[in-house]
């Protein structure tokens, strides 16, 4: 089944508008609709005092016009009542204010009282929703995030240290706080890395960051726990935030689910390609399967300000490159822009008059279009030979110390990823700890605090055969943030057959020059530059792969390749350019022995999905203009049901989805 809707909030319309809202949606051929995730104060108005009728109705009315529905379990938004009544609910930000009413998710998510009230009204909705023949599954709360500093969690945070622990004497050698006197005596000391306390020490800092991540995974599933006995039939997910949001450890908070969703917002990335591609991906490696969009961009973004529209096209466009990375719902965002409140000016697929336009129009094109071919996409996967590791202790770690001003890991990663897209060559993006065993080439940019586990499986990995890649960063931090009482790369020392001897952070725009002593890349590129960081490498058994060429370090190694077992590590030591990590991946790949899909201008992203053993090749052109690709085979396209081959020409914001004939 290939869900295909929108999020609508009844209860910002009068109700004799709800039949026409429900008609409308069902000629945009839509099947499914998301409700209620901010409606808690309109479910329970008065403490205890539910009224239901209203949700029942509109689902009434929705599901008469063949509609699906994913429920909120409201705790997203509490209302007024709750929150004046119980203060010390609100949650405490990192500079030690306490939150005021007026926003959403204003609670501490630690508070024993806020979980009282969680249960009581997430257990009210799966009571009254569980048997409802119209509803099929619930979003968990709404985009979960920001950290909580009040004292109920630093007490948690002591527990929490206290089982991950074991004692005192452990926790202060982990640590070390030896270091200005901060050897603590008594669990109830160790505070909350506030701001006010200045730069906090990197191990308490990441383990906060961790026990923040992990009181998300029990919020969450003390409402899962509720939903699972009483709504056995349904499924639950959440909707997480893309590749860029960092704050959660998002690969431990979608174990649980059946599925995840998350909210594609293509032009708060300036409908950049790579920036799109790469959120899909990340949400679809957190369970290596396929995921919803819960709210998918569908007119201008604004609160203050109001974002650019949509260009003819586009909302297509996206729906197919959501589709083509595993999506296996789309969820718009919202159905009718709200005349009131925060979002006012965050544009649905209607206007605020209601009136159906040139949006509506497009919706509904998709939506006739995926009534053909959803029996062709429903049930296709994703496969890639390449994957990405990524790691969010790495994230948080990088959160507190980012080692240079200019190092960003995400935009580290992207640097990779890009030079993948660029070549439309589809990638996973997985944990460090997942079976890498599918994969020719495994990347792991700035790997930075690694475990034994983490290492032995990338030794298992490269002795099977694979190639692996780490670059600088790699190997410096032990699991309690402390750095390696080894020479780097630390615990990836043996695999890479290197130390790094020396490094060197460039600060303003410092830069040095690279220059590949391969032959086979020194004919791509002779000579480039890198920046940021540069790690001076000694090879222990290694190759050089580049070598820098300026200051006292000129002619030392920036870059090798190293064999272990059946396959090989290759260490990159510094941040190249974009010519860099062109060359770069094209020689991987071969290497690797991992082929493009189709070489395409820049514009034309291609992306592939397999069903019972048929390959789907989606070219979806991000350009305004016309491009035109050269296929080497020939094709049907799905869309028009016609044979193409040869020169080909995709319109602009066009997509082609081919299948071989
Ligand atoms: C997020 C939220 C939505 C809405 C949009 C737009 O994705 O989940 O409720 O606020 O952003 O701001
Ligand atoms: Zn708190």
């Amino acid at each position: 089944m290939f869900y295909f809707g929108v999020d609508y909030y009844p209860e910002h319309w009068p109700e004799e508008r709800w039949p026409d809202d429900a008609r409308l949606m069902a000629e945009a051929g839509f099947n499914v609709v998301r409700l209620a995730e901010f409606a808690w104060s309109k479910v329970e108005p008065r403490e205890g005092g539910y009224e239901f009728s209203w949700l029942d109705k509109a689902i009434d009315i929705l599901g008469q016009q063949g509609m699906k529905i994913v429920l909120g379990t409201l705790t997203a938004s509490p209302p007024p009542w709750l929150m004046s009544a119980h203060p010390d609910t609100f949650r405490v930000r990192a500079d030690g204010v306490r939150v005021t009413f007026g926003n959403r998710r204003e609670y501490c998510l630690n508070n024993p009282v806020y979980h009282d009230y969680t249960r009581r009204i997430v257990t009210q909705m799966a009571k009254h929703y569980g048997d409802h023949p119209t509803v099929i599954g619930w979003q968990i709360d709404n985009e979960f995030g920001d950290r909580c500093y009040c004292p109920v969690c630093a007490r948690a945070f002591q527990n929490w240290l206290h089982r991950r622990y074991g004692s005192l004497d452990t926790l202060n050698q982990k640590w070390g706080t030896v270091f200005w006197s901060h050897t603590y005596t008594d669990w109830s000391e160790i505070p909350l890395p506030l701001t006010t306390g200045g730069s906090p020490n990197p191990g308490l800092a990441l383990d906060f960051f961790r026990f923040s991540a992990d009181s998300y995974v029990a919020y969450q599933q003390m409402q899962m726990d509720i939903l699972r006995e009483k709504c056995p039939k349904h499924f639950i997910t959440h909707n997480f935030m893309g590749f860029m949001y960092d704050g959660l450890n998002y690969h431990a908070l979608a174990e649980p689910l059946d599925f995840v969703s998350w909210d594609n917002y293509p032009l708060m990335m300036n409908a950049d390609a790579a920036r799109m591609a790469i959120a899909h991906d990340t949400m679809r490696g957190l369970k290596r399967s396929g995921f919803w969009v819960m709210e998918e961009q569908s007119g201008p973004h604004g609160w203050e300000n109001v974002g650019p529209t949509p260009r003819p096209g586009e909302l297509r466009l996206w729906v197919y490159q959501a589709i083509s990375h595993g999506a296996e719902g789309i969820v718009f965002f919202r159905w009718r822009t709200s005349r009131f409140g925060t979002e006012q000016y965050w544009h649905g697929i209607l206007d605020h008059d209601g009136i159906p336009r040139r949006r509506y129009q497009e919706v509904k094109r998709i939506g006739e279009e995926l009534k053909r071919i959803r029996n062709m996409i429903a049930g296709s996967r994703c496969r890639a030979e390449v994957a990405m590791l990524l790691s969010y202790d790495d994230r948080f770690a990088f959160q507190i110390q980012s080692n240079n001003s200019r190092f960003s890991y995400s935009d580290h990663f992207q640097l990779y990823y890009e030079a993948l897209h660029r070549l439309n060559v589809p990638v996973d993006i997985v944990s460090p700890r997942g079976d890498l065993s599918d994969y020719k080439l495994v990347i792991a940019p700035t790997l930075h605090i690694t475990s034994e586990e983490i290492v032995s499986n990338l030794q298992r990995y490269v002795e099977q055969g694979g190639v692996l890649v780490i670059t600088f960063r790699s190997g410096v931090k032990d699991e309690a943030n402390a750095v390696v009482n080894l020479p780097l790369p630390g615990l990836l020392a043996d695999l890479s057959g290197i130390e790094v001897v020396e490094y060197d952070s460039l600060l303003a725009d410092g830069r040095n020059g690279l220059e590949f002593v391969i032959p086979r890349l020194s004919t791509m590129v002779r000579k480039t530059s890198c920046e940021v960081w540069c790690d001076i490498i000694e090879p222990k058994g290694a190759e050089v792969v580049a070598r820098y060429t300026e200051d006292y370090y000129a002619g030392r190694a920036a870059v090798t390749q190293n064999n272990y077992g059946l396959g090989e590590t290759i260490y990159v030591g510094t941040i190249g350019d974009v010519a860099f990590y062109h060359a770069l991946m094209r020689w991987l790949l071969e290497k690797a022995g991992v082929e493009p899909l189709l070489a395409t201008s820049r514009a034309v992203e291609v992306t592939a999905k397999e069903r019972d053993g048929r390959a789907l090749l989606f070219l979806l052109n991000h350009a305004s203009q016309d491009e035109e690709v050269e296929l080497e085979k020939r094709y049907r396209d799905l869309l028009t049901d016609k044979a193409v081959e040869g020169e080909t020409t995709i319109p602009g914001k066009g997509v082609l989805i081919l299948t071989q004939e």
